[in-house]
């Protein structure tokens, strides 16, 4: 049985604002959304959306997981809004709380989206900064769990840089106690503070791995999962990474080392031939479109919990 919800009123700005067993409630809300087994109403209830990054399956799936609880969504577009302008955080903040009951933000600097959380009177959710995307690992780890129905025998590598996304996934691989394995050039290991609180989180330290050597590092894996070599404002630094990131492809060759039953994951949106290959997206192993379709199930359950 689930425990009873504590999230209510909380913020989620990070993969460890929720402990073990609220994620494992906010996976298992998720799955009866998916399978239509519950009916959450959130009539009335509006959330807003200030993305100072492009976004689809963050925007679209808050808006439709909105939509599906009976509630509503305003897009507090920057360029339209006081936002662009450069309004102050701690006077926005407190303005939009008094008009919305919930505020998804994606931003550069995750102190920007502390600022928001420190003078918001209403819970604020991270779409994704420059340090973490904790929305997508919930939906990765619902991912996986539909795959092989518990976390025990998990063996998650991670083939890219360590940016927001590897950094959400070793948060929330620690507490659910999943094998997580990072394979990236040398200077692009993830955040130190991450994996430090990683470390502490974890019982059993050798359970978070950091390579260099992505065939190792995808040995006895059963999932395979990346995302771009360039994010969001990395744009004049393409060049440099695509020169850096050479041999962390996704491709027939890599996966050729990992466990026969391995799924692959990628967050999206893909540089196909990049950081995986066409032909590996395409794939039987490939669970890249359930797992965006997972965004909007996870949001709803978040939503519900955060909400009520
Ligand atoms: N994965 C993800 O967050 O995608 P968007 O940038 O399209 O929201
Ligand atoms: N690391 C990517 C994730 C996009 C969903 C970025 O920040 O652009």
């Amino acid at each position: 049985m689930p425990k009873p919800n504590k999230l209510a009123n909380k913020n989620f700005l990070s993969s460890l604002d929720l402990s073990k067993e609220e994620v494992l409630h906010v996976l298992d809300l998720a799955n009866n959304f998916k399978n239509k087994k519950i009916n959450i109403d959130l009539k009335n209830k509006v959330l807003g959306l200030i993305f100072n990054k492009s976004s689809t399956r963050t925007r679209v799936s808050f808006q439709v997981a909105m939509s599906r609880l009976g509630g509503s969504t305003i897009d507090l577009n920057p360029t339209t809004s006081q936002i662009g302008r450069g309004e102050p955080i701690k006077d926005t903040a407190r303005v939009l709380s008094r008009y919305c009951d919930v505020i998804a933000i994606r931003t550069f600097h995750h102190s920007d989206l502390e600022e928001y959380a420190k003078w918001s009177t209403k819970p604020v959710i991270n779409a994704l900064t420059d340090l973490e995307h904790p929305c997508q690992a919930l939906a990765d780890f619902l991912t996986i769990h539909e795959e092989f129905l518990d976390f025990k025998d998990v063996v998650l590598t991670f083939i890219g840089d360590g940016n927001n996304v590897a950094n959400s996934l070793i948060l929330c691989g620690a507490l659910l106690g999943i094998e997580v394995r990072i394979a990236c050039p040398k200077g692009y290991e993830p955040n130190s503070l991450v994996i430090e609180k990683a470390y502490e989180i974890y019982k059993k330290k050798d359970l978070l791995k950091i390579t260099n050597d992505p065939i190792s590092a995808v040995r006895g894996a059963n999932v395979l999962y990346t995302d771009v070599w360039s994010s969001m404002g990395e744009e004049n630094q393409k060049e440099k990474k695509d020169k850096d990131f050479f041999g962390f492809t996704i491709d027939h060759n890599l996966i050729k080392n990992a466990n026969k039953d391995a799924i692959i994951l990628h967050c999206l949106p893909a540089y196909r031939d990049k950081e995986i290959t066409d032909e590996i997206i395409e794939s039987k192993s490939s669970r890249i479109f359930e797992q965006a379709e997972n965004r909007m199930h996870v949001q709803q359950a978040l939503l519900s919990c955060l909400l009520k």
